[in-house]
């Protein structure tokens, strides 16, 4: 059955975000609610994220990849460095990362610059996946455009005879982004639409300004 779009409704009621109860730094809150999401079970997921970049043809683009780990320093992903975000980051490293858990009525959304980590790091994760990620990798020219999928199933065939046994390298066009944080906004689902949003915003001398914003 049909249903008319605005009778989507939802009350959201599950949490509460306070400045009194967050750490003065945001990877700590995002820690603590990347565990809580983990721990209700409610998304399968919960490292998929909304990568927006500056296109080469002057339009922002958002697709979605899986965060791999974070630290104080930021946020990993990997991906294909020639593919088309590779290219627009390669221009301009602003991007945004977003996240949205809605089992637990939350989004969070990251400004930062994304940079290249070491090709040590991306082979220690590169090594980590299976082959046929390892593979994969190699015959997908992300983000060009191919005649069939044939083509790319007749490459992994060809590679999986030629690397029988083998140790598979990473290729040099394939590896880790950081994304260093220079602002995270919080936002928590709230009853009546007064939603809690708190920004984190970096500071000359690497503290971070916090700030309530009207939802
Ligand atoms: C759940 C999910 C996870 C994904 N994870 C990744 C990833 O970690 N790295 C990646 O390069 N692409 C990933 N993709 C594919 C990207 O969304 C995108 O199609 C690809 O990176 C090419 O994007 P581009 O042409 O804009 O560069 C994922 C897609 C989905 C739906």
């Amino acid at each position: 059955m049909k249903k008319d779009l605005s009778d989507y409704r939802k009350s959201y009621t599950k949490s509460a975000l306070l400045e009194s109860e967050v750490s003065d730094n945001p990877m700590e809150l995002f820690q603590k609610w990347f565990y809580e999401i983990e721990k209700s079970g409610t998304t399968d997921e919960p490292n998929a994220m909304t990568i927006s970049t500056l296109g080469l043809d002057g339009y922002p683009k958002g697709r979605v990849v899986l965060l791999k780990r974070y630290t104080y320093e930021g946020f990993i992903f990997y991906s294909n460095y020639r593919s088309e975000k590779g290219k627009a980051i390669d221009e301009d490293p602003r991007v945004c990362l977003s996240f949205f858990w809605p089992g637990m009525e939350r989004q969070v959304i990251v400004k930062g610059e994304a940079e290249k980590i070491s090709g040590n790091m991306s082979d220690g994760y590169f090594e980590s996946r299976p082959t046929g990620s390892k593979l994969g990798a190699i015959v997908s020219n992300q983000s060009e455009v191919i005649p069939s999928r044939e083509i790319l199933e007749d490459q992994l065939e060809e590679l999986e005879k030629e690397y029988d046994g083998k140790e598979i390298p990473r290729p040099d066009y394939w590896g880790g982004y950081l994304v260093r944080p220079v602002s995270i906004e919080f936002w928590q689902g709230r009853p009546n639409r007064l939603h809690d949003r708190l920004r984190y915003t970096l500071l000359e001398d690497y503290n971070w300004k916090i700030e309530r914003l009207a939802p």
